[in-house]
């Protein structure tokens, strides 16, 4: 329905969803604004891979490096969403898919905003990967496959989870027996490399000269 459909002068009134009758309305603060004011590109560096892989304390060296040089940043992390907004979604295909598309929302919102949003999310699905970058702006998707095998983040077991996925205690967890999809077009690629492997701020640091390099560090 538009605005000569139902007879009013307010511009464009859609159906979204099950959203009907609504108006988008713009403010004159753009995000080019709030980008000169913080003198950074906001954008969304999406951290995916096994639980264990370290995407959590790579979002958190990202964020504090990032921070000491005046940039502003904001994490969103599976587990801690879980705690509330996606509280109510479980581990099944349908949830994960809609874990992913909430944070994809979030995370668009908050680079609109002219943030940094650090998303660290197991997202193991390509096609809803896929979905939120193409919320996006072109480039402004920056995603990062922390490619850790998984035998080593079962090594790791910090939270003790693939002993109880072993067990059978807890069903369908990613990697014993629920899948990975490993992205097939990246940006960036940190990878475990036998026994001497990169630090959490060694890998932040390359995701920060990519950011660099793009001219997201700038206004
Ligand atoms: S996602 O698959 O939906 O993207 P998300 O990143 O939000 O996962 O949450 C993953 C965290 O939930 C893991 O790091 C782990 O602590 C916990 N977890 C609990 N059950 C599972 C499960 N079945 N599979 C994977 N992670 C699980």
């Amino acid at each position: 329905m538009n605005s000569t459909m139902n007879g009013n002068n307010f511009g464009q009134i859609s159906n979204v969803g099950k959203s009907t009758n609504i108006l988008w309305h713009d403010c004159p603060i753009q995000k080019h604004d709030r980008q000169q004011l913080l003198q950074q590109k906001g954008c969304v560096i999406w951290l995916t891979g096994l639980s264990g892989s370290g995407k959590s304390t790579i979002a958190c060296a990202l964020s504090r490096s990032l921070h000491s040089r005046g940039k502003l940043t904001y994490i969103l992390d599976g587990d801690n969403i879980r705690h509330g907004l996606n509280r109510d979604l479980s581990f099944r295909a349908e949830d994960r898919s809609e874990n992913m598309r909430r944070i994809g929302e979030v995370a668009k919102l908050f680079a609109d905003a002219g943030v940094i949003c650090i998303v660290s999310l197991i997202s193991p699905y390509q096609k809803d990967r896929d979905a939120c970058r193409a919320l996006l702006p072109e480039g402004d998707f920056v995603e990062v496959f922390i490619d850790v095998p998984l035998q080593v983040c079962e090594a790791r077991d910090p939270k003790g989870l693939y002993k109880l996925a072993r067990a059978g205690t807890i069903k369908g967890f990613t990697g014993v027996d629920d899948p990975y999809e490993p992205p097939c077009n990246c940006e960036i690629i940190l990878q475990h490399k036998g026994s001497d492997c990169m630090s959490p701020s060694d890998m932040a640091e390359i995701v920060i000269s990519y950011l660099e390099e793009k001219g997201h560090l700038r206004a």
